[in-house]
């Protein structure tokens, strides 16, 4: 495996890989890796023959009032995790490889960032839109692997790259759960021990949620209330920022379930805010 840091070492060895006819995987982190990633690397070691991953803290995607300084990073064990799980080239850059100079150019993919997570992070999903699109300008033609944890990120990626006809094939992989059910995250790492086994309610709540609706219930405000009551059960999680229920494709909320839809919620666990979601397919009777 090859660590490098910056963008024109990184182009030099996916040329010199493109040359001999392989075929590239992209797997775009922020680092303090997981369990979640690790399965995206694995992926993508599984479909092409080298895998680049990237870690990099993206200031762009954090307001002023969020834990860039503090977000959690651990570079060494990162790079062993990435080794174990297949990847041939990691790019660690720092803020002046990606940013030598005060950014004016940003990409934005209206509408679908406007909703959720985006009404809760104004410009959060315009700094994620830009440095992936620079990721991708890195990575060339490649297929590029996203957790479905972030599913509205995924959407939107999916959108710029169609939009805007990136050589890149974005493969949505299933999110990857704790014992109890809670989604990972590097943010987990902020929880106290009784507030991680309280957060398990959030999977919980989606699964009932996700039952319910496949016994019958299509309305969606019964089942966001639905939701809302079992996670009102436990005192350390707050009320959720929202739960919505929208089309799996387009992310336009639905009043009637119909279709792939996604439950989507988040919601503020002690310090971290947690985002979890679920997939429910109604078949109609035609
Ligand atoms: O999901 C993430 O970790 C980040 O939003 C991403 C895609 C690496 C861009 O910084």
């Amino acid at each position: 495996m090859k660590v490098t840091t910056t963008i024109a070492e990184t182009w030099g060895l996916l040329d010199a890989a493109r040359a001999e006819g392989k075929s590239i995987g992209l797997v775009p982190t922020m680092g303090f890796l997981h369990a979640g990633h690790a399965s995206l690397i694995k992926e993508s070691a599984a479909e092409n023959d080298v895998t680049l991953t990237t870690i990099f803290v993206n200031p762009l995607q954090f307001a002023a009032d969020e834990d860039l300084s503090e977000y959690p990073r651990d570079l060494e064990r990162d790079l062993r995790l990435c080794e174990d799980a297949g990847a041939t080239v990691v790019l660690t850059p720092n803020v002046e490889e990606m940013y030598p100079y005060p950014i004016l150019t940003t990409v934005s993919v209206s509408e679908l960032s406007e909703t959720m997570e985006g009404a809760h992070r104004p410009n959060h999903f315009a700094g994620m839109a830009t440095v992936v699109s620079k990721l991708f300008h890195i990575g060339g033609r490649c297929r590029a692997y996203f957790g479905e944890k972030d599913y509205q990120q995924l959407a939107i990626v999916r959108r710029m790259v169609s939009d805007l006809s990136f050589p890149v094939q974005v493969v949505g992989c299933p999110i990857i759960r704790e014992e109890n059910g809670l989604a990972m995250s590097s943010r987990n790492t902020y929880l106290s021990i009784e507030q991680y086994a309280a957060a398990a309610v959030l999977n919980r709540a989606l699964r009932s949620a996700a039952e319910l609706a496949l016994s019958g219930e299509s309305d969606a405000q019964i089942l966001r209330s639905h939701i809302t009551e079992i996670i009102a059960t436990e005192p350390l999680v707050s009320a959720p920022d929202y739960v919505a229920i929208v089309d799996a494709h387009s992310l336009k909320p639905v009043d009637r379930l119909a279709g792939d839809v996604r439950i989507i919620l988040a919601t503020q666990v002690g310090r971290p805010r947690l985002l979890d979601n679920i997939g429910v397919s109604i078949s109609t009777l035609v």
